[in-house]
C-alpha cells in the first residue's frame, strides 16, 4: 500500500492522535514511564473496519508533541488471535512496563471466549506477551468480559473490568491481586441492571475526595429511546476491600457527536488526565476512509472535580503548539461580523461572554460550522454547502453570566470546553478545505470581554503531518 499524499488529504489531523492508515478506536494503556507518557489504542493496522484489532503506540515526552512508536501487540496468539482488545498499563516491581488486556477469540463453534492477558516491555517499545492470567468469564457472566483497567493501591493490585451478566445486563467487577497473575474477585461495584447491557472500558480513581468511576454504557433500543453507546462517569465512595459503592447517577462525560471509551492516568505531578476516543461503536465511515484512515482520540484532558461536577480542561501543554497570539478586547457583536482570523488548526478563547452569540468555524460563503451558545443550552451544527445540517452536539447550560467557550480546531476535529469544563463538546467535522472563516454572529447583541486565537503547529515530526502550518 503506497501512503496517500499528505497534501491530498485535508482531514489529516495536526495536533490529535490517530494512525497514518487503519481505524482508531480506544485509548490504552495510559501510562506515564520513565519520562514519557505513553498512549496506545485500538488500531487495526489493515483497514478502516472493526477487526484485526492491535495495539498502536505513541509516545510523548511533554504532552504536545508526539512520535509514533511501532504496534506494540498484534492478535497473533490463540488467546488473542481475533483481537488484542482494550485494556491498560502499569509499571511492575521490577520497573519494566506490563500492558493488560482482553485477548478475544472466537472459537470453531463461532462462539466468543475471552482473557485477560499480560504482555511486558523493559524499552516501552518492543512487547512479549506473557499469556492470559484470567481464563474469564466467572460464573455468573457471559463472555462480554473485558477491557481491565489496573492500578496498585494500599500494597495490592486492583482492576475493574467491564462485564455482562447472565442475565445480559452491564455491570463492572472489581478484582484484587498480589502479584498481577492471581485474580480475586471482590465484588461487582455497579447494580447489573441500571446499565444497560454492556459497560465497557471501566476506570476507577480517586479525584478531589471522590471515587469516579468512568465507563461506557451500551443500551439497546427500548421503550422508543434508540440505541445508544454513553461514555459517562459516577463519583461516590468506594471501599475497595469489600466493593461497596454508594455514588451518585450516571452522566454524560461529552455531549458531542463522537465520543466514547476514554481512559485516564495519573501524572507523576499529581494531575489525573483523561483521553477519549472521537468516535463511536456502530459509525462506519467518514470522508477520511478515502484517504485510508478513520477516528482519532481527543487531546489530553485534566480532569477535576469542582462543585461535585466532572471538569475537563486541555492540559497546559498544549499551549507549547500555539503560534502568535491574537487579542481582541471588549467586543460588541451586532448581526454577523466576520473577523480577520481564520486556518483549519487553531485555539480560540472568547471569555466574559454575555448575550446568545454564534462563533462560526471553517466558514466561506456556503458552509461553516457553527458554536450556538444560546439561553439554557449550547449547540453545535455543522452547515454543509449542499443546505444539509447536521447537529454535532447539544448541552443544556445552567444559567451562567461571563460565560468562557474555549475551541479546538484541527482540520477534522472540533472540542469544545465551556467555563471550567463542566460541559464539553467532542466531534469530528468534514468541512471543505478552503473553509477557513471565523465569525461571530449575534442577532439581539452579545459582549464578549476577550478573544484570544492561536493558530495550533503540528504535533508529530514524521512528514506525513509535517504539512500542519496552522494560520
Ligand atoms: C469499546 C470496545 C471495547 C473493546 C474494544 C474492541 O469501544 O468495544 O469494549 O475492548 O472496543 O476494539
Amino acid at each position: 500500500m503506497t501512503a496517500p499524499r499528505p497534501d491530498a488529504d485535508p482531514w489529516r489531523l495536526a495536533f490529535h492522535i490517530s494512525a497514518p492508515r487503519g481505524l482508531v478506536n480506544d485509548p490504552n494503556g495510559l501510562i506515564h514511564w520513565r519520562g514519557r507518557t505513553h498512549v496506545f489504542f485500538q488500531l487495526n493496522p489493515q483497514g478502516c473496519t472493526h477487526a484485526n484489532k492491535a495495539w498502536g503506540h505513541v509516545a510523548s515526552a511533554d504532552l504536545a508533541h508526539w512520535q509514533r512508536l511501532p504496534v506494540a501487540i498484534s492478535p497473533t496468539d490463540w488467546f488473542d488471535r481475533n483481537g488484542c482488545y482494550s485494556g491498560s498499563a502499569v509499571e511492575d516491581e521490577n520497573g519494566d512496563m506490563l500492558l493488560v488486556y482482553t485477548g478475544n477469540v472466537r472459537n470453531a463453534a463461532g462462539e466468543r471466549e475471552t482473557y485477560q492477558c499480560l504482555a511486558r516491555s523493559q524499552d516501552g517499545v518492543h512487547f512479549d506477551k506473557l499469556g492470559p492470567v484470567i481464563d474469564c468469564p466467572l460464573p455468573g457472566h457471559t463472555a462480554h468480559f473485558r477491557d481491565p483497567k489496573v492500578w496498585r493501591q494500599d500494597g495490592a493490585w486492583w482492576m475493574v473490568l467491564g462485564a455482562q451478566t447472565k442475565a445480559l445486563l452491564g455491570t463492572v467487577l472489581l478484582l484484587r491481586s498480589g502479584d498481577l497473575r492471581d485474580w480475586q474477585l471482590v465484588a461487582p461495584i455497579l447494580g447489573a441492571g441500571a446499565h444497560g447491557y454492556m459497560c465497557e472500558c471501566p476506570d476507577l480513581f480517586q479525584l478531589d475526595g471522590q471515587s469516579v468511576l468512568l465507563f461506557s454504557e451500551q443500551r439497546a433500543a427500548q421503550d422508543g429511546r434508540p440505541a445508544s453507546n454513553t461514555a459517562g462517569w459516577v463519583a461516590g465512595q468506594i471501599d475497595l476491600n469489600t466493593g461497596d459503592y454508594s455514588h451518585g447517577p450516571f452522566q454524560r462525560l461529552d455531549h458531542g457527536r463522537d465520543f466514547y471509551a476514554p481512559q485516564t492516568f495519573q501524572h507523576p505531578d499529581g494531575r489525573r488526565i483523561m483521553l477519549g476516543w472521537m468516535g463511536l461503536p456502530e459509525q462506519d465511515s467518514a470522508p477520511s476512509v478515502a484517504h485510508g484512515w478513520f477516528h482519532c482520540l481527543t487531546v489530553p484532558r485534566e480532569l477535576r472535580l469542582i462543585n461535585g461536577q466532572l471538569c475537563q480542561q486541555p492540559v497546559d501543554e498544549l499551549s507549547a503548539l500555539r503560534g502568535a497570539e491574537t487579542r481582541l478586547e471588549s467586543l460588541q457583536i451586532e448581526g454577523r461580523m466576520p473577523t480577520d482570523l481564520q486556518g483549519d488548526c487553531h485555539e480560540l478563547e472568547l471569555s466574559g461572554i454575555s448575550g446568545a452569540l454564534t462563533v462560526e468555524l471553517r466558514a466561506d460563503a456556503e458552509s461553516r460550522v457553527a458554536l450556538m451558545l444560546e439561553p439554557g443550552q449550547i449547540r453545535l451544527v455543522a452547515h454543509e454547502a449542499t443546505g444539509r445540517e447536521t447537529l454535532l452536539g447539544a448541552a443544556a447550560l445552567p444559567p451562567g453570566a461571563g460565560r468562557v467557550l474555549r475551541i479546538l480546531t484541527d482540520r477534522s476535529s472540533i472540542e469544545v470546553f465551556v467555563d471550567q469544563g463542566e460541559i464539553t463538546l467532542g466531534a469530528r467535522i468534514y468541512p471543505a478545505a478552503q473553509a477557513r472563516g471565523i465569525a461571530l454572529t449575534s442577532k439581539a447583541g452579545a459582549r464578549i470581554a476577550a478573544l484570544s486565537f492561536w493558530p495550533m503547529r503540528a504535533a508529530w515530526d514524521d512528514q506525513d503531518d509535517s504539512i500542519a502550518t496552522g494560520g
